[in-house]
């Protein structure tokens, strides 16, 4: 038998020191026999980034697949050949999907991987109210799909420490889908989070313990859910005020393991099978206990 070299998938990013992403897809690869590998590629600066994009383009180049994330998401709309509808809308693409003929598709599997997790834990979002705290890469990712999701939430507050950076996000999703549910609010106090259904950290306060929650544990009640994408450390200070007011508490280690389930079902083109999605959320889990 002929030595048949490995497909060759990973993340592109700056820095990526913290990721689980090679983690969680090598060892779904290693249980399951499969030849490939996931890598981490550290881009510098966009001319690091155009370069790899020329590479990547290239007859040979034997990747097949890519994460992107921060800085990135944003900036490789530049290098694909095609857009799913949703990364178009959203504005913001974190998977890659590149054929033989080295073309590149861009996808985003963030926002519909934030659903499937909140599907998971038995959340309808119809009706409901939402208080959003950041507007980063992964409030647009959010904030995108939970305008554009059938089951509308009846509205959305969205508070960010830069008020310009909120404002711009929603203006710029504004031309391309209903953002009518969605207002921008100038303090933290007008969340109303007393009133939220579910409050939503898309911001980097709590991965160092040091930095206090943004919002004042006394607004917290038990018929809310508080969701925090931050997954490392896997309860922050937001989280704990949270479940000792009796929320119900969701740290964001079901969105990394959904979003790349999804980005699995793109680079192979079928839904990936049980046995892997086991492997991958045990790899996650396990990593961070
Ligand atoms: P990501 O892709 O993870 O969303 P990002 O795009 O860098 O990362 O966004 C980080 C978010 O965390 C932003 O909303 C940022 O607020 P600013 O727009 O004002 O920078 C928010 N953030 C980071 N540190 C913060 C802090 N100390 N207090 C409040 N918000 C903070």
């Amino acid at each position: 038998m002929s030595y048949q070299p490995p497909a060759i998938y990973g993340i592109i990013g700056y820095p990526l020191t913290h990721s689980l992403s090679p983690l969680m897809h090598n060892a779904a690869f290693k249980a399951l026999k499969v030849n490939a590998v996931y890598k981490l590629f550290e881009l510098k600066d966009d001319e690091e980034l155009k370069l790899f994009f020329e590479d990547l383009k290239q007859e040979g180049n034997p990747i097949l697949g890519l994460n992107v994330t921060v800085p990135y998401k944003e900036k490789v709309l530049a290098y694909v050949d095609s857009l799913d509808p949703f990364a178009e809308k959203a504005g913001a693409v974190n998977t890659l999907a590149i054929t033989h003929q080295r073309k590149i598709h861009g996808f985003n599997t963030d926002g519909p991987g934030f659903l499937s997790h909140l599907e998971e834990l038995n959340f309808s979002l119809k009706g409901k109210r939402i208080a959003m705290l950041g507007a980063g890469g992964t409030a647009r990712a959010i904030l995108s799909v939970l305008c554009l999701v059938n089951q509308r939430p009846a509205g959305i507050k969205l508070y960010n420490r830069t008020l310009s950076k909120a404002r711009n996000l929603v203006e710029e999703l504004a031309q391309k889908m209903d953002t009518s549910i969605v207002a921008v609010v100038d303090s933290v106090e007008d969340l109303n989070v007393e009133l939220a259904d579910c409050l939503i950290n898309t911001t980097s306060v709590g991965l160092k313990a040091e930095a206090k929650p943004l919002v004042d544990p006394g607004h917290f009640h038990a018929d809310m859910l508080v969701y925090d994408v931050i997954y490392n450390p896997a309860q922050t200070d937001l989280l704990k005020a949270a479940k000792a007011k009796g929320a119900k508490t969701s740290n964001g280690l079901g969105m990394l393991y959904y979003q790349a389930v999804l980005a699995l079902n793109h680079w192979s083109g079928v839904d990936i099978d049980d046995k892997y999605k086991k492997v991958m959320r045990q790899t996650l889990e396990s990593s961070l206990k």
